[in-house]
């Protein structure tokens, strides 16, 4: 990992990594092909993901892709001859996009200009999603007989509600960055000029918290999505318990009553 995201990178890498502070940034590359996602650029990510995962000099990472597009979706080069046997025995999507939910640290997405088909969903599965001016968000497949394979027909109606991802999954319809956030698929729009240093910025404020506290809000989170509300609240109460054997947690409340600033060893 480089330091800065301007350091020297592989060019030929469909994904760059760049470490800002104690963010991750990856940056999708293969902007010819619109940052559609083959398996070499999904294979990539994952590691890189982990790898962010794995490493104790980062708190958060930002998933980002290039000023005109976020992601084009699957590649549809890729896919036209594969067969229902490829993709069964070589369990497309489940082995190498789904990498992303095992990352216990916060993930951003920021996003300018297409996020579409499989790069929307890309984008639904990170934790905040950040929308430049210019983005735009939809779920075509249906225009290639094909289908939101990556948890679109999940997580949109998760994210916000039948009415609107039924419309987007069944027309194809896209959203601009403003409807995305009036929507709540996105948490915030920004300038796109602003994009990566907002983005950045948030990550950074991010990072500085307690890791423990952050694995345990974003688990307790996304459990809301995977249990009914009394396990939901049961697991949250547990999480909240398990707060009380933390270090940063006595530090942060001791810190808070003696007026000073924390000193987060994220243990
Ligand atoms: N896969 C492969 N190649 C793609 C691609 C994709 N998803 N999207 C764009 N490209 C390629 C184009 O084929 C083209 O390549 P060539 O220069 O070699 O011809 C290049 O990127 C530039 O694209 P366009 O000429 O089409 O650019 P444009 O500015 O006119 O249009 C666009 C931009 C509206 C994004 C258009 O490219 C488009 O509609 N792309 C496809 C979007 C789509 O259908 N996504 C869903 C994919 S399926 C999926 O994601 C399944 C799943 O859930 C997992």
């Amino acid at each position: 990992m480089q330091d800065h995201p301007d350091a020297a990178q592989d060019s030929q890498s469909p994904v760059l990594a760049t470490r800002v502070g104690r963010v991750g940034l990856l940056t999708l590359n293969r902007p010819r092909q619109l940052n559609a996602l083959n398996d070499a650029l999904m294979d990539r990510l994952g590691a890189d993901l982990l790898a962010l995962d794995a490493d104790d000099a980062v708190g958060a990472i930002v998933l980002t892709g290039g000023p005109k597009v976020f992601a084009a979706g699957a590649d549809i080069a890729a896919m036209a001859e594969w067969t229902y046997i490829d993709v069964y025995r070589s369990d497309f999507i489940t082995r190498n996009w789904e990498t992303l939910r095992r990352v216990r640290k916060p993930v951003l997405a920021a996003v300018a200009g297409y996020a579409l088909g499989g790069g929307c969903e890309l984008a639904l599965a990170c934790d905040i999603v950040v929308a430049a001016q210019s983005a735009r968000f939809a779920v075509p497949e249906i225009k290639l007989a094909m289908m939101p394979g990556a948890g679109g027909t999940q997580r949109l109606p998760r994210a916000i509600g039948k009415a609107k991802a039924m419309d987007m999954c069944l027309s194809g319809r896209m959203l601009t960055a403003d409807e995305a956030d009036r929507y709540g698929l996105v948490s915030r729009v920004v300038p796109d000029d602003m994009l990566l240093d907002e983005t950045l910025a948030l990550a950074t404020a991010i990072a500085g918290f307690s890791g423990p506290a952050l694995m345990a809000i974003k688990e307790s989170v996304n459990r809301a999505y995977e249990s009914s509300l009394a396990e939901g609240l049961l697991f949250e109460r547990r999480e909240l318990h398990a707060r009380f054997a933390s270090k940063d947690a006595h530090e942060g409340m001791d810190a808070f009553l003696g007026k000073r600033r924390p000193v987060v060893v994220h243990r």
